[in-house]
């Protein structure tokens, strides 16, 4: 596993959390953000669920966009005190906001529907200790996702000194889908569904204007599903059933 130590740094930094949104969703990274939303949308919407828990909510994206529905009772969760201060700033986040640690989440057993987490598991190396605790909360589901370790996003992986550099820490890990099935079996996870997206690295579409981000969108997936298949996707969508 990553230092905790780094990660929770780099998130405690209020420029880091203040930027968080503008610095990846900004132009053509907008198709990003619409994309993952969509995705985990369609994902939840084959269920009924009304309590949602959303780990590691960051600025609140998919915390947000589930309390739109009245009906629900959505929970925001993060460690960092800066993303939990520009979460409890924006006037538009009606739902809970807890600080605290994935690993031990502080909740009753079965409290939710469901259990979100998106852009997470790519910190750390071992995630067992946090699907155990989120299928100790969910009732029914998990939602998130993992970097595919065969993909072009791999590249990532050869700058990760740079990175260190750069952010302090080398923010990423890589998981492949066997592996992610194994851990599943392993913890009495079900698969429900999984979705594969990108085979360009997500990162690239911020540099886009949106117009030709949506355009160069349709033509990845076109190659991403057409030609390879799914194989090589940067990212792994997940939704797992809780087995009791
Ligand atoms: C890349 S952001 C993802 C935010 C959001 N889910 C999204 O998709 O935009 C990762 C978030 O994980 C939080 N985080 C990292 N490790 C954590 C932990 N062990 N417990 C709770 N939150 C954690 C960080 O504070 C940060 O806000």
């Amino acid at each position: 596993m990553k230092e905790d130590k780094e990660i929770r740094e780099f998130y405690s930094r209020q420029d880091e959390s203040n930027k968080y949104d503008s610095v990846r969703f900004r132009n053509g990274g907008l198709v990003v953000d619409e994309s993952e939303k969509k995705l985990v949308m369609n994902l939840a919407k084959t269920e009924k669920m009304q309590n949602i828990l959303d780990v590691a909510t960051g600025t609140g994206r998919f915390a947000r966009l589930f309390s739109k529905d009245k009906k629900n009772k959505v929970f925001g969760f993060d460690y960092s005190k800066k993303m939990i201060k520009i979460l409890k700033e924006n006037k538009e986040n009606y739902f809970e906001k807890v600080r605290g640690d994935a690993k031990m989440l502080p909740f009753k057993n079965n409290s939710f529907d469901c259990v979100t987490s998106m852009r997470f598991m790519i910190h750390y190396d071992d995630l067992s200790v946090f699907l155990k605790e989120m299928s100790r909360v969910s009732k029914k589901h998990i939602i998130f996702d993992t970097p595919n370790k065969y993909s072009l996003k791999t590249i990532v992986s050869f700058a990760t000194n740079v990175t260190k550099k750069i952010f302090g820490f080398s923010y990423m890990s890589w998981f492949s889908e066997k592996d992610m099935r194994k851990t599943f079996d392993s913890l009495n996870l079900k698969v429900i569904g999984v979705r594969k997206t990108f085979f360009l690295p997500q990162g690239i579409y911020r540099f886009l204007p949106y117009p030709l981000a949506r355009a160069a969108k349709r033509i990845d997936d076109f190659i991403l599903h057409e030609i390879l298949k799914g194989r090589m996707a940067c990212a792994h969508t997940w939704m797992l059933a809780v087995k009791r």
